[in-house]
């Protein structure tokens, strides 16, 4: 299903910008027995892409009225929110941008991730690496062309998942998701302000570091310093947390945070 500015539909303006530019930003959420999981992270990117791409902000009890109608009787499922700056402006100029578009849609949930939450998963490196954007780092943008060609390195390689390196060699995050690796009692996850993409999950896991206890870095470190970790998991919104089993041939088989985070959501879901 899907609707564009409130009206069920499943066709855009070929003038889109989203389109035509990338033009815009998104977020995919999580819908567990109707209900909007993480919605408060989910929100606040919303609003802190809206700033940056100067984008207008729709109005919050709107949106989530719209969602929850399309979410209501999901047991499991994943709604996704795009906003682009619509159609209009000339070339890269956006002048004459009067309507945005807000395109939401839900789509079935993708279920190797709760087998990837029970078993773990074992990651592999890319090649390919992230170039650096400080004009656009931490944000989902449309521009995910990155991410296809990972994706597309991934699939031929024959892993579920892969580690991406920024061109200096320290470590970014998954292809589809954020790194978290711990030694002892702290957590360190990749500095994330030249690349990479700020995970709603991420911001979520960070916060609960204090109730249990560890301390959390954002470092710039090598794949062979990460790799020292007692411990190594991935997140994002649909997957939550991911054990990781092994990165090439090193085996990680402890997985006591990552148990910790998930019977922690489990428990007290964030809606
Ligand atoms: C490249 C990338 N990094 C990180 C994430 C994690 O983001 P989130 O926790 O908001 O799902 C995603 C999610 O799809 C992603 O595509």
């Amino acid at each position: 299903m899907w609707m564009l500015n409130g009206v069920e539909t499943n066709t855009i303006s070929v003038m889109d910008r989203g389109l035509m530019l990338g033009d815009g930003c998104f977020t995919t959420l999580q819908i567990r027995d109707s209900a909007l999981q993480l919605w408060p992270y989910h929100w606040q990117r919303l609003v802190e892409c809206c700033q940056r791409l100067q984008l207008l902000l729709p109005a919050q009890d709107v949106l989530v009225s719209h969602l929850k109608t399309m979410a209501t009787g999901h047991h499991l499922a994943c709604a996704k929110v795009v906003l682009t700056r619509g159609s209009g402006g000339r070339g890269y100029s956006s002048h004459g941008c009067n309507q945005q578009s807000e395109l939401l849609t839900i789509q079935p949930f993708p279920e190797h991730y709760l087998q990837w939450r029970q078993q773990g998963v074992k990651l592999g490196v890319c090649q390919q690496r992230l170039g650096s954007s400080s004009m656009l780092a931490g944000l989902k943008t449309l521009n995910r062309l990155e991410q296809v060609l990972l994706k597309d390195e991934i699939e031929r390689s024959g892993w579920p998942e892969a580690i991406v390196l920024n061109e200096g060699g320290s470590v970014i995050e998954g292809v589809t998701a954020n790194l978290f690796w711990r030694r002892d009692c702290v957590l360190y996850t990749p500095d994330l302000s030249r690349c990479g993409v700020r995970g709603v999950m991420r911001a979520w896991v960070m916060e609960q570091m204090a109730a249990l206890g560890l301390r959390i870095e954002v470092v710039a470190e090598p794949l062979s310093s990460m790799m020292k970790a007692d411990e190594v998991f991935i997140t994002n919104a649909l997957m939550e947390v991911v054990p990781v089993t092994g990165i090439n041939d090193a085996e990680y088989p402890d997985h006591a945070l990552a148990r910790q985070l998930q019977g922690l959501l489990a428990t007290s879901p964030v809606t």
